[in-house]
């Protein structure tokens, strides 16, 4: 048994994308997450700039002494696992993107289109074509940036004809020139245009990395003899720009948000 929290990481709330799963397979952990909502996106940052913030974060998390980090976010698994890995040895590491690279590359066969999108440093990076197509040739790979879903999202600008026109002009020809079968939404920002994108394009079947990443939180917390036991302890949210998004999107992830404390925290530049 291990009481102490896991801390998740991303530049803003995409991260928190992953909470529901978190609830519903492990619904005694508690959670330190961090959002760093005043610097988002880090999706079109330099490779040193993103590692300089994630090292801030990670530090932090490490100071409220979590047993275990999770990269929630697709940018900086991609630029920065192994140095993050490097610095902190003491606690397991775990990326978004491994884990479905991972099960995809072991399930599909056949010759399947897939497409992945995500922002300018992920789809730059080659990461999950390297993991894919380096162990299984079968499947036929393709990637988009679509650097603009983030900032809408962080703005809250998604039930509305301003987003379906960007996911249109990002998506219409990348299906239709691939015929993509399946889509990665290769950024943790993504899954909050999952309704978007199944209306638009409703043949199209959708891969959720961030379920996949709490399986593998699972296995390992399970491997090692690290699960939680009940407790009223409460979940920490920081973010280093409290807007009415963020708030709101807490409420919305968590299943009772009065067992979830919001606190703001900024780091020196
Ligand atoms: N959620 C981050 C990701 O998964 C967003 C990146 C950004 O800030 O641009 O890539």
């Amino acid at each position: 048994m291990d009481n102490r929290p896991i801390g998740f990481f991303d530049s803003g709330i995409g991260g928190l994308t992953c909470i529901p799963t978190l609830q519903k397979v492990l619904p005694n952990e508690k959670v330190v997450y961090y959002g760093d909502t005043a610097r988002t996106p880090y999706g079109s940052k330099a490779i040193d700039t993103i590692r300089r913030f994630s090292y801030q974060i990670s530090d932090y998390l490490v100071s409220h002494d979590v047993k275990m980090i999770v990269i929630a976010c697709n940018t900086i698994s991609a630029t920065c696992l192994d140095a993050l890995r490097r610095r902190h040895p003491q606690i397991p590491i775990i990326g978004v993107i491994e884990p479905i690279a991972n099960r995809i590359s072991r399930e599909e066969s056949g010759g399947v289109e897939i497409g992945v999108i995500g922002t300018k440093a992920t789809v730059a990076s080659g990461v999950y074509a390297n993991i894919i197509t380096g162990r299984n040739k079968e499947v036929k790979l393709f990637s988009r940036a679509c650097p603009a879903f983030v900032p809408l999202i962080e703005e809250g600008i998604i039930d509305n004809e301003i987003m379906d026109l960007t996911i249109k002009y990002y998506l219409d020809d990348f299906i239709k020139n691939n015929s993509l079968k399946k889509l990665v939404l290769g950024c943790t920002h993504f899954p909050f245009l999952k309704q978007n994108i199944n209306r638009l394009y409703p043949e199209l079947e959708l891969l959720n990395p961030s379920s996949e990443v709490i399986n593998e939180v699972k296995r390992i917390l399970e491997e090692n003899d690290m699960l939680a036991e009940p407790s009223h302890r409460e979940h920490l949210c920081f973010a280093s720009d409290l807007s009415e998004n963020f708030q709101t999107m807490i409420d919305n992830v968590f299943e009772d948000n009065r067992e979830v404390k919001v606190q703001f925290k900024k780091f020196e530049e």
